[in-house]
């Protein structure tokens, strides 16, 4: 099922959001939900509380392929890239944002079995992107210079 995608003022996107701790059909249904949306936007990735569920999951649909990221944690961050960034919370804006060119993360699949990832250029970007929904921040906290997108 197609979701509704939360605008930047929805209180949801600046929440902190709670760690999964029950790996069942409900968020099995929801991360679905999200790959659906996502594909749909065709945006580089969603974080759970951009569809109003304040919980630790992003998926993330780049180059390297379609990933889902329970409870992500950074192992370390390396080097920079500034690029630029919009956001499906944020239609219509674009940004430049300075962002690790390296990122190594562990992570829970949908069966909470425990994974790492390292993750390169715009993946590494999308992967910040993600993570940061997840402690209620938006790129455009970050973004030097937030303007009207072409698209
Ligand atoms: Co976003």
């Amino acid at each position: 099922m197609v979701l509704e995608i939360l605008q930047v003022g929805a209180p949801v996107l600046r929440e902190k959001c709670k760690p999964v701790t029950r790996f069942d059909g409900e968020l099995c249904r929801l991360l679905d939900d999200m790959k659906e949306t996502l594909k749909r936007a065709e945006g580089a990735g969603l974080a759970a509380p951009q569809v109003g569920v304040p919980i630790r999951a992003v998926v993330v649909d780049v180059e390297e392929g379609f990933f889902e990221f329970i409870n992500p944690v950074f192992v370390y961050t390396k080097g920079e890239q500034i690029g630029a960034e919009g956001c499906l919370s944020v239609v219509g804006k674009a940004g430049t944002v300075r962002r690790p060119a390296k990122v190594k993360i562990t992570f829970q699949d949908r069966a909470g079995a425990r994974h790492s990832i390292v993750a390169r250029d715009f993946f590494a970007r999308a992967v910040c992107h993600e993570l940061d929904h997840l402690d209620g921040i938006l790129y455009t906290d970050k973004a030097t210079n937030v303007h009207d997108s072409e698209d």
